[in-house]
């Protein structure tokens, strides 16, 4: 595995070179170090933390003060991949002075090398402001989960031709106004296929078929770490959900026997030091 940090560059070369860019969510220290041991590309710090791992219902209550810490967190682990950190709901909506100090948090106070924003034409000023002051943007366009109330839920989007057109010109507005990679959420298959060979930057899919430059899933969900069924563009690559309910029960019944600890997980004091105490 190549050492050397990931970069827009690396992005941009390997899009030309047809090489597959591997993403994946973290929004801690050790999830964060083992991603990049096993030498994932991008490491993107979602605002699916609040999903995730907050117990929010969807992004929209997450902070900016909640991703300044787990981006702190995984900005200590990774010391190859990217870090992408999403600005969380109306973070970048207020103000372009806002827009600005809040994108300052997340890199210069959390070390994020990258930002996500969700939208299309509508970002593109905010987009441009960012790149003018050497911030590296992310877009993400297709399924949106900050819009969820929008949007009327968690559905594929791009899929009649009004859509799929609107799609195709935020996809290049955002190109236009510097974006050096887009995310393409639960979009149609033939239409990210379409996208990624228009645009000239990397796209990296979830939900949007095997087109595009890259993939993205949120770790929680590939790992399996919650029972139950994923949604439909999940592969479960391991189902971590059972192995920890089966560890955690074993824990319970083995300290209730007496059959935890043993003596060989406590620690032993001289005999000297004990018959001084019991005097
Ligand atoms: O927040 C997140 O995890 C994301 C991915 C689903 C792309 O935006």
């Amino acid at each position: 595995m190549n050492k050397q940090r990931v970069t827009t560059a690396t992005f941009r070369e390997m899009k030309l070179a047809k090489k597959p860019i591997t993403m994946l969510t973290a929004y801690d220290y050790p999830v964060a170090k083992m991603l990049d041991a096993c030498g994932i590309d991008a490491v993107l710090v979602g605002d699916s933390v609040g999903n995730v791992v907050l117990g929010y219902d969807s992004t929209v209550p997450v902070t900016m003060d909640e991703m300044v810490h787990h981006v702190k967190a995984v900005s200590r682990a990774v010391k190859r991949a990217m870090v992408v950190a999403d600005m969380p709901f109306l973070s970048y909506h207020i103000s372009n002075e806002k827009s600005l100090e809040n994108a300052g948090s997340l890199m210069q106070e959390a070390g994020a090398q990258a930002l996500k924003l969700e939208g299309g034409q509508e970002i593109c000023e905010t987009v441009r402001i960012m790149v003018n002051a050497g911030i590296p943007v992310m877009g993400h366009l297709g399924l949106t989960p900050q819009s969820v109330h929008q949007m009327g839920g968690y559905r594929v989007q791009g899929k009649d031709e009004k859509a799929a057109k609107k799609l195709l010109l935020d996809a290049q507005a955002l190109v236009d106004a510097g974006v050096f990679s887009i995310v393409l959420e639960c979009v149609p298959t033939p239409l990210a296929k379409m996208i990624t060979e228009k645009v000239e930057v990397a796209t990296i899919g979830i939900g949007a078929g095997p087109y595009c430059d890259g993939q993205v899933l949120v770790t929680h969900d590939m790992l399996g770490l919650y029972g139950g069924q994923p949604p439909k563009f999940v592969k479960k690559f391991a189902d971590l959900h059972q192995n920890i309910i089966d560890a955690i029960k074993a824990y319970r019944v083995e300290v209730q026997a007496g059959d935890f600890p043993t003596p060989d997980y406590g620690f032993n004091m001289s005999q000297d030091v004990l018959e001084k105490l019991n005097k």
